[in-house]
């Protein structure tokens, strides 16, 4: 199984999949693809020799279907089976889920369904939440909507900021992806629930 990660920054979580792909691990990295040139993530997949590039989202104004035909050009040049979505911050339109849906992941850091979108951690801890956590669920038309495969949930601690709580999640995103991975490229689909 070919896997393409895309990424749009530092890419942690893209290392640690990378990472997970070796030996008996029946995917192999075959690209890391990011939404601009100076996404930190990727010097450190070309030093884990894996191939790498990137489409400026930018260089296509307003024009989101010409963005995404890039994308598509170059994960299929790279002979991808399947996507991991992986600090991706940009929007996919439906036209590109359907071509991938039930072979692209990504992962979300809150216990979805709750806190779609955008800063997760200060509105669990606004919310006055007791824990929190990460997903990891299929890609649908519908943002941070698909079918769930994992989760890991962490406390909530008194006096956490949106930081220290994220820091306490993103450990747990770093093992759950790859679990979750792992089981889903050898055709396990039983959900993983941690924490
Ligand atoms: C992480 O919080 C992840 O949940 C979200 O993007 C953040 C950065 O991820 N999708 P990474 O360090 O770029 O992998």
């Amino acid at each position: 199984m070919r896997v393409a990660i895309l990424i749009s920054g530092g890419g942690s979580n893209m290392v640690r999949l990378v990472e997970s792909m070796a030996g008996d691990h029946p995917a192999r990295p075959c690209l890391v693809l990011a939404n601009s040139a100076d996404a930190g993530g990727l010097a450190k997949a070309q030093e884990m020799g894996v191939p790498t590039a990137h489409v400026d989202h930018r260089r296509f104004k307003g024009g989101r279907e010409a963005f995404e035909k890039e994308l598509q050009n170059v994960i299929e040049e790279h002979g991808s089976d399947m996507i991991c979505l992986a600090g991706f911050m940009r929007v996919l339109t439906e036209g590109f889920t359907r071509l991938w849906e039930g072979r692209m992941l990504n992962i979300h850091p809150s216990l979805l369904p709750k806190y779609k979108g955008l800063d997760t951690h200060q509105r669990a801890i606004d919310a006055g939440d007791a824990e929190a956590g990460c997903t990891v669920h299929e890609v649908t038309a519908r943002l941070d909507d698909g079918p769930i495969l994992g989760q890991a949930r962490v406390p909530i601690l008194a006096g956490d900021t949106a930081e220290t709580l994220a820091a306490r999640v993103l450990e747990q995103e770093h093992k759950l992806y790859p679990a979750v991975l792992r089981r889903f490229a050898s055709g396990e689909r039983g959900r993983i629930d941690w924490g």
